[in-house]
């Protein structure tokens, strides 16, 4: 594959749409890096969870903002799975991350506008290098305005709510296909209607619903997509 040039990849979208798949998928297709942004809006939220930071839906700003340059996110590489495994101060919690009760508390914490703030500064250091296909919500709006791709995607909610149960249970998870529907909705409503970065499609953005695609037909119509818009940028 000749691929000379180093692009950022800003992929947005509703919860639960296949961006993850279709980011990794992609990173690895173009051997660049590949970061999950909600991961460490996820991992802040556990951070949160562990220390007692919740309680009846309150979180304890002023404690959380005390503490915040204390949490260390970072990404490894498992070779095993071929995949990037999100740590919190040195500890694995890739499945940690994605419960429930994350799920559940995730939207308030990526409101407040210090977390924000703390995780857009590390994730445009992690693109410095450019070659980055980034996951989000605000990555083409917010982290990278200039991003070489804007992808914003999309998916029927009931495919999302499936997909994800899916996903879960596979893992061994005990949850209800309803409690993941709801979530969702929640979420959606959640992430474009808050006040800082909400989810929006950049102008520049391409939309991509992905309700019938499978994950090899979604990789194939973003590659498309970057070939059209890419000159000497062959795949
Ligand atoms: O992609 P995800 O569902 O794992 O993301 C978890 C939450 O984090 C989601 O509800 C919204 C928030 N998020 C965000 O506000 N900005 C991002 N760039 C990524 C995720």
């Amino acid at each position: 594959m000749n691929n000379s040039k180093k692009l950022i990849i800003a992929i947005d979208g509703f919860s639960s749409c296949g961006k993850s798949t279709v980011a990794k998928d992609l990173a690895k297709k173009l051997n660049y890096i590949y970061i999950d942004s909600g991961a460490m809006y996820r991992a802040i939220t556990l951070f949160c969870l562990n220390n007692n930071l919740i309680k009846e839906n309150n979180i304890d700003e002023s404690k959380l903002k005390s503490l915040i340059n204390k949490i260390k996110i970072s990404f490894k590489y498992n070779t095993k799975t071929g995949e990037a495994e999100t740590f919190l101060n040195g500890n694995n919690v890739e499945d940690e991350i994605r419960n429930v009760e994350v799920s559940e508390n995730v939207s308030p914490i990526s409101k407040i506008k210090f977390v924000r703030k703390n995780l857009v500064k590390q994730q445009q250091n992690l693109g410095k290098n450019k070659a980055i296909v980034m996951d989000g919500r605000d990555i083409g709006t917010t982290v990278f305005p200039k991003a070489d791709i804007k992808i914003f995607m999309t998916a029927d909610v009931d495919v999302r709510a499936e997909r994800r149960y899916k996903e879960l249970t596979q893992k061994g998870l005990n949850v209800s296909l309803e409690e993941i529907k709801e979530n969702i909705k929640k979420r959606d409503h959640l992430d474009q209607n808050r006040e800082i970065s909400p989810l929006r499609k950049a102008d520049d953005a391409i939309i991509l619903d992905n309700s019938y695609l499978t994950p090899s037909e979604q990789l194939s119509w973003i590659l498309d997509k970057i070939e059209q818009k890419t000159l000497n940028f062959k795949l």
